[in-house]
């Protein structure tokens, strides 16, 4: 963060709010986490079958992954792949993958590529172009840098699309929910919802963290998820209320536009 004057910081995202949003697809999201591992994968997968379970034709998108199985293939985009049910390529679906499971900008720069968004930009509108629901799972955190120049929010906010939180319910995610919140507003977008996702099975206090954040993070609570030894995405999915993202279904704040 950046400090601007006592008590006021300015995330370094290289977005702002005079870059205008290009795409207006209805019902598209970018999902983001507190953290990397807090169920983002998960959820983008649960969305996408509610969704599909309303008739909706749907795609995942990963634009960017860092860690490849044995096989060469990223977890994360075999989960988004599975979850479709257009057909797309790999290319539309994950413009970039790298081996090395670190950070996107270094694991780029280790192999030789700059992440370019207009790449994934590109792909994005292949795929909304067929789909009546495009979830795009981000990388990391709202924060994590592309390339030298561009972050996650960067990528968020050429998307033009109203992200969704994944809270990763475990000690400290009071602090890392209100960042993102923050981050998010404070690149112009809005925040459409957020899921309470529960990775820590024994965390004390849940209901009161919950609360603590249902009271401050401006956006409605999605669901809770509760833990599970085998996390189901049908169940999951059970546990989202859809209709509560009707009322954030335009990706810019209102006090951004021109
Ligand atoms: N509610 C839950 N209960 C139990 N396990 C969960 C829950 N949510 C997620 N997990 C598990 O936590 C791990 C991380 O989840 P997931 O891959 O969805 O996170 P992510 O935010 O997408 O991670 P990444 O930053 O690597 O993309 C997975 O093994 C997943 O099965
Ligand atoms: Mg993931």
């Amino acid at each position: 963060m950046i400090p601007v004057r006592p008590g006021m910081f300015v995330f370094p995202c290289f977005a702002t709010k005079h870059e205008a949003p290009t795409l207006q697809e209805e019902m598209s999201y970018f999902v983001t986490g507190t953290d990397t591992g807090v169920g983002k994968t998960l959820i983008s997968c649960a969305l996408l079958h509610a969704f599909a379970a309303q008739g909706k034709r749907v795609a995942g998108m990963k634009p960017v992954a860092a860690g490849c199985d044995e096989d060469g293939q990223n977890e994360d985009v075999k989960q988004l792949r599975a979850a479709s049910n257009i057909l797309a390529s790999l290319g539309q679906i994950n413009p970039y993958s790298f081996l090395q499971p670190v950070a996107p900008h270094i694991a780029a720069r280790n192999a030789g590529v700059r992440i370019d968004l207009a790449r994934i930009l590109n792909s994005y509108r292949e795929l909304a172009s067929q789909s009546d629901v495009v979830i795009v799972e981000g990388v990391g955190g709202f924060c994590v840098p592309l390339n030298d120049t561009q972050d996650s929010a960067d990528l968020a906010l050429q998307l033009g699309r109203p992200v969704i939180m994944v809270v990763g319910m475990r000690l400290g995610c009071i602090n890392h929910a209100l960042l993102t919140a923050l981050a998010i507003s404070d690149c112009g977008l809005k925040c459409a919802g957020w899921v309470a996702n529960v990775v820590d099975e024994g965390m004390p206090a849940l209901q009161e963290n919950i609360e603590a954040l249902e009271r401050r993070v401006g956006a409605p609570l999605l669901g809770v998820v509760p833990y599970q030894e085998q996390p189901d995405v049908r169940a999951v999915a059970a546990q989202l209320n859809l209709a509560l993202l009707a009322e954030g279904s335009d990706g810019i704040s209102p006090d951004t536009h021109d």
